[in-house]
This record gives C-alpha cells, structure tokens and sequence, in this order.
C-alpha cells in the first residue's frame, strides 16, 4: 500500500489512481529489477511505486515530452506556474475562444505548456486526437479553471516530478509497446495499461485482439514478471479475451464504479482484472522506500 497517492499533473482517460494500491501490493520487484510501463498514460502507477530504475514509454509524444521537459529542467515547477497564471487569466477574459486559440497553437507548434494547458481546461480531462493527430478534445467550459488554487494544485504536482525525477534512474522514451517490452529481461518488472481491447475506438490508440495477442507474446518472450490492466466484466457483459488470450495467467479482481456526466443514476459498475505470470496473491512482507510501502524481493526465488 502507498502511504499516499500522488496524482500527477496530466490526467488521462483509464487513470489509474483508484487502483495504484492494489497494483503496489501485488508488484514483483527486487533490488535489481528495473520497472518498465510501456502505456505509461499519466505516469500514475510509476509515480506511485518510486522505483528507483524505471523506463516509461507511451506511443503519445507529448506526454513523453512533458516528463522529458520536467526532468531535463526545461519545464520547471516555477514556469508552470507563471505560464498558467497568464493563460489562465486570459481564458478567464475570453473564455472558449482563447482554449481554441491554445488548441490550435498546440496543433501547430506542439509546446508541452499548451499540451498542459489544454489537458487541465478541456472537457474531462480527456486525451484525443484526431486521425491526422490533432487535439480535438473540446473545450471544458470553465472559464475560471485556472483560479489561484488550481494553479497551485498543478504546480505541487509537478514540484513532486520534480522531487521523484531527481532521486530516481528514469528515462521517458515515445514508441510502441514492442520496443520497451523487447528490452526487458528476467528480472525486471514490466506493468502493461494498454488501451482497453473492445471498449477503445479512438483513431489514435485503437487497439484490437491483433494488439492483445502481440501484447501477450512480447511479455511472455520477454521472460520478465508482468501484470496487466485490463477490464473484467460489466453490467453488460464479460470480457472474452481473459480466458482465451490470457489463458493461464492468474487473476486479481477490483470493483470499480465509474460516472457518465455528473449523474448517481449514471454510475457504472466495472470489474477490474490485474493478470499476472506470477501468483500475485501470494507476495510476500513490504518494504519501505522513498517513503512508499510496496513489495520488494530480495531475489528473485520462486515461492
Ligand atoms: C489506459 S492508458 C494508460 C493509463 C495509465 N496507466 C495511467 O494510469 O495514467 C493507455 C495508454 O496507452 C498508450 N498507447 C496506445 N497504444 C499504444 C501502443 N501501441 N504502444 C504504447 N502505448 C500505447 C496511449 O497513448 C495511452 O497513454
């Protein structure tokens, strides 16, 4: 269990801050593994567990660039802060027109800032793109988003980047899952939050069995201890691929509601999966480290 969550500062659809405890207390980590999250989204898991060698990766470039920026020290804590400040008070003046302004000036120049900016200001927090990949989520309709608070809000998340990136062996790299698991081995950690199969129909992060199936063989190739997010069974149905691609694996279980818009009568049940190569409800006493309480192995033995 973290002792507490740390919610960084892009938020993105399937976050998994509800569940980052439930993924810490199941991890298979030693002293030599290196963490590997090649759907790093957020980067809330990562964030979370604190390893202290890690290779993110996300097929999103922009994500890349933000954590690449935050830990270069090209986007600092300081700068976040003045450059919400002044967008935010013109948003607050001209409202959706300048959130289209920003929308398009990202489209055109990519700056990390307005990729920020458009992230904390659109509809849901949401991540998407169209098929020539240009953002085109809209506008949230908040002219007041950027209060002092929020800011502020922002800017410790980032000032925890800050902290976490200096202590830590991390690198950010953008490429497909294939590239990040290829170099894992034995004994390294690889945690997978692919896009969920058969409820995703972006343009930008489709994903279907061929995915599932790919997905599955590069971790098993890989020789390393997995897990994988992935949903269970709703209300309406179950998800088919758990006992076929992932046949043999073994199987965690989260409840998990969720909300469409802001109404109770819209709250949705989800059975969360977390799938395994390795009995995961068996991992053995926590470690503190970086203040986190998470499993570590000593070794690697098999229990
Ligand atoms: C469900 S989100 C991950 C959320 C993350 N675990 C979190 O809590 O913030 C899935 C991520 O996979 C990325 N993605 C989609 N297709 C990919 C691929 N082929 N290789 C690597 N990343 C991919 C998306 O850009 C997205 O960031």
């Amino acid at each position: 269990m973290v002792s507490k969550v740390y919610v960084p500062p892009i938020k993105i659809q399937g976050i998994k801050t509800k569940i980052v405890n439930m993924i810490s207390d199941h991890v298979y980590l030693t002293n030599n593994s290196v963490w590997y999250e090649p759907f790093m989204g957020s980067g809330v898991v990562g964030l979370n567990l604190a390893p202290h060698r890690a290779v993110f990766s996300d097929t999103n470039p922009y994500v890349i660039e933000f954590y690449n920026g935050i830990k270069s020290g090209q986007i600092t804590s300081g700068i976040v802060k003045e450059f919400l400040k002044c967008e935010g008070a013109i948003l607050a003046e001209k409202d959706d027109e300048h959130y289209y302004a920003i929308r398009e000036r990202f489209n055109q120049h990519h700056d990390p800032l307005d990729f920020l900016f458009l992230n904390r200001s659109c509809f849901n927090g949401m991540i998407r793109f169209n098929r020539y990949y240009k953002f085109n989520v809209p506008y949230g309709h908040k002219p007041q988003r950027f209060a002092k608070a929020y800011v502020t809000k922002i800017v410790n998340q980032v000032k925890r980047l800050e902290t976490v990136f200096s202590e830590n062996d991390w690198v950010f790299v953008c490429c497909s899952f294939e590239e990040t698991i290829a170099k894992a081995g034995t004994e390294d950690f690889i945690y997978c939050d692919p896009p969920y199969i058969g409820r995703h129909v972006d343009y930008y992060d489709s994903w279907d069995e061929d995915h599932e199936i790919a997905l599955r063989d590069a971790l098993f190739q890989s020789g390393a201890k997995f897990m994988v997010s992935t949903w269970d069974e709703n209300k309406y149905r179950k998800n088919p691929y758990i006992d076929t691609i992932w046949k043999g694996c073994y199987k965690l279980n989260k409840e998990h509601y969720y909300h469409i818009g802001g109404k109770e009568e819209n709250r949705n049940f989800m059975m969360e999966a977390l799938l395994t190569n390795y009995d995961a409800s068996k991992v053995p006493l926590r470690n503190i480290r970086n203040g986190h309480q998470f499993h570590l192995f000593e070794s690697l033995m098999e229990y």
